[in-house]
């Protein structure tokens, strides 16, 4: 009976879910960032200052992470100086050094969050060039930087981002994007790379069952490790986020070679692996899991962008990706999945996770 009535709960916390919802709602409004963003001529449509070469990225949880993987495209593609910050570190610091010729681009999806306020007032006594990418117009962030941009991701009711992170993140690309054009650089294959992106979210979110497949074995763990290097590391930071969020497993991202360096020995303890298999990293992430295999005996989930063949136990889910932007989408949304389906089957409230709240004030 007790089994039955479980099933029934959950069975209507699926069918009734924001987060679903929103994860499912992510090709489209991507699409329509395109439609409000890029211009035919692949132009950017958006206002930053001249000249922009030197930016950091303030943000709090999921917005950090967006601000995270942009600081490293920004650095490594565009040749910009580019950092990201946690909002509460800055608002916290005795000194931070605030450069005139600087951009402080402020993400948040609600535009109320604290911390990032708090940074932004901080910031602004000394430089006028503050840029805010938010989902909320006239919030207090957006009232109060010189720039905006919107994301366009709609309300967004589950506590666990996923449309707005999608959304901001889509956003800091199109201002990368901007920015290699007021540099001269080669942005056309770029803009080209961006406009596949909804189809590639399309294609990820036709693997729910094998997805689906996958969480029902993390769900059986407590404990979880994800490893990715790159600019998938912070990604893998948001999709352990993300897991904890909702699950509750306690989940930590690691840059893949970094793993070896002591922190394999949580490994002795049951914990799920899941590595992140870009196309820069093949060689280099399949030897750490052969040692990962042969050490420890831990089964792990392989997100890979192109086919691989069975190694040991491990499950493997691919999305055949030549470009890094694609894969990336792809794995956000594999990992947002992921984290979906198994806080459903440990029968938690995605949408609502105990002692969470949507804005942190
Ligand atoms: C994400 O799933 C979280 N709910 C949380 O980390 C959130 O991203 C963070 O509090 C920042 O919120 P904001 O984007 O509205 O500023």
């Amino acid at each position: 009976m007790n089994i039955l009535k479980k099933f029934i709960t959950s069975f209507f916390k699926i069918k009734k879910s924001n987060m679903k919802k929103e994860i499912f709602q992510q090709s489209d409004i991507i699409f329509d960032l395109i439609r409000k963003y890029v211009k035919k001529d692949y132009s950017i449509n958006i206002e930053i200052p001249e000249n922009t070469s030197k930016i950091a990225l303030v943000a709090s949880g999921s917005s950090y992470h967006s601000a995270t993987i942009a600081a490293n495209f920004l650095r490594e593609k565009v040749h910009c100086d580019a950092q990201s910050y946690y909002a509460s570190e800055v608002s916290l610091a005795e000194s931070f050094d605030v450069d005139s010729n600087t951009l402080y681009i402020f993400i948040s999806q609600s535009g109320e969050t604290a911390d990032t306020n708090k940074a932004l007032e901080k910031i602004k006594i000394k430089t006028d060039k503050t840029l805010s990418v938010t989902n909320t117009k006239g919030s207090t962030l957006y009232n109060n930087t010189k720039y905006k941009i919107l994301t366009y991701a709609g309300v967004e009711k589950s506590i666990a981002s996923t449309k707005a992170m999608s959304a901001q993140l889509y956003c800091l690309f199109l201002i990368a994007a901007k920015i290699m054009q007021q540099k001269e650089l080669p942005a056309r294959t770029f803009v080209e790379e961006l406009l596949s992106v909804p189809e590639y979210i399309k294609e990820t979110l036709s693997k729910r069952d094998e997805i689906r497949h996958y969480s029902k074995i993390l769900s059986d763990y407590e404990n979880a490790a994800i490893l990715a290097s790159g600019m998938f590391y912070p990604l893998a930071k948001e999709g352990a986020l993300k897991i904890k969020e909702t699950s509750y497993i306690n989940t930590t991202a690691y840059p893949t070679g970094e793993f070896l360096h002591g922190h394999i020995a949580i490994l002795n303890k049951k914990c799920a692996v899941i590595s992140i298999v870009n196309n820069h990293n093949i060689q280099f992430t399949l030897d750490v899991l052969n040692k990962i295999n042969t050490d420890y005996k831990t089964d792990s989930l392989i997100i890979s962008a192109f086919p691989l063949p069975n190694i040991g136990k491990n499950i493997i889910i691919s999305i055949p990706a030549s470009t890094d932007i694609d894969f990336l989408f792809s794995t956000l949304i594999i990992l947002q999945l992921i984290a979906f389906e198994s806080a459903v089957i440990l029968g938690r409230d995605v949408d609502k996770p105990e002692g969470l709240s949507k804005i942190v004030r």
